[in-house]
């Protein structure tokens, strides 16, 4: 009688492989897999809850420090007469909140950081500066927030150029607003453009953005694309290659969606120009949109109805303290005339 061993061994997450997103990486046997399979993927816990509690505690102190009468424990007070701006995505972009200390400890925080270092097979990474949304339900002062499905990046620049990224703060259930993707369309995306390139182009302020219409969503749905909304708990990182369609909502329910926006990529990527306009929006304490190689920098000028915000600031009021592995997400270090 012969007998044959059969040995099953747990699947070992594989390591020293930059991910391709194209549709062929190897199985990793993590949450690698579902970003290669669906476009997206959530990291559980990538920041221990209570960790994550206390970040929304301090974007709550945040609005609350502007002084115009907002109070967390009052959602009625969520209007814009007593916020500082936020669009009706939810997005804070100016006042200098893209370097406030606790933006930055999000970004800097261990599980989230190694995450990209997986997906890049690279610790040598640069994040962007970017928005933080505070969605607060049933907000009537606000034009509604109308579904913009758009993948942010540029048709004609195909392939997997940018991992999008942002920490949940806050419980986020069904009903709870935020991400809503289409699952495994990032993989149909060439194939999309080269079918639709007859179609006139949502007008967007960069060709970095592009808008899908009734026309695409049909081109999508036809082929079977499923759209989900992603849930996720306190500490959560939710991750999407920038192809992946996507847009956000807002909550329904009764809890706000407070998340940060957290995108890295391989410093070797960018170019030394790159890291000189990153080196001015970190010193200027200016926005960059998700791009970490500072594509776009914005301002911290908030303007309503035309004026320039009375409450524009343009220094964060909690001032970041960096450590010197977020001080390299920066750039700074890697600057050839710095050496
Ligand atoms: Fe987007």
């Amino acid at each position: 009688m012969s007998t044959t061993a059969v040995i099953t061994e747990p699947v070992k997450a594989m390591d020293n492989v930059r991910m391709c997103l194209d549709g062929k990486d190897p199985k990793f046997g993590d949450f690698r897999d579902d970003l290669a399979r669906d476009g997206f993927a959530v990291v559980k816990g990538a920041i221990p809850s209570d960790r994550a509690r206390r970040y929304a505690d301090e974007m709550y102190s945040w609005l609350e420090g502007f002084n115009l009468g907002f109070d967390r424990n009052d959602l009625s007070t969520a209007h814009k007469d007593r916020l500082p701006l936020i669009n009706e995505k939810g997005m804070c972009l100016h006042y200098g909140v893209a370097h406030e200390k606790f933006v930055w400890d999000v970004r800097s925080e261990p599980g989230v950081v190694e995450t990209f270092e997986k997906v890049y097979n690279d610790q040598d990474l640069i994040v962007s500066f970017d928005a933080i949304n505070f969605g607060f339900p049933n907000r009537t002062d606000l034009p509604p927030n109308k579904p913009w499905p758009h993948q942010d990046q540029d048709p004609e620049k195909p392939g997997f150029r940018c991992l999008q990224g942002l920490v949940n703060l806050l419980p986020n259930g069904p009903e709870d607003g935020g991400l809503i993707v289409c699952r495994g369309a990032h993989l149909l995306s060439e194939e999309f453009h080269r079918g639709m390139a007859w179609e006139e182009r949502i007008p967007a302020w960069t060709p970095e953005w592009y808008g899908f219409t009734e026309n695409g969503m049909k081109w999508l749905a036809d082929r079977g694309c499923e759209w989900v909304k992603v849930c996720a708990e306190p500490g959560d990182l939710l991750l999407w290659d920038s192809r992946t369609p996507h847009y956000n909502l807002s909550p329904k329910g009764t809890i706000p969606r407070f998340c940060i926006y957290t995108c890295y990529m391989p410093v070797a990527d960018a170019t030394q120009d790159d890291l000189v306009r990153k080196k001015e929006a970190f010193e200027n304490r200016l926005g960059t949109t998700h791009w970490p190689n500072a594509k776009h920098t914005g301002s911290n000028v908030a303007k309503r109805d035309g004026k320039e915000c009375p409450y524009n600031r343009f220094k964060p009021v909690q001032e970041p303290v960096l450590s010197e592995r977020a001080f390299r997400l920066t750039g700074i270090p890697y600057l050839k005339s710095q050496a």
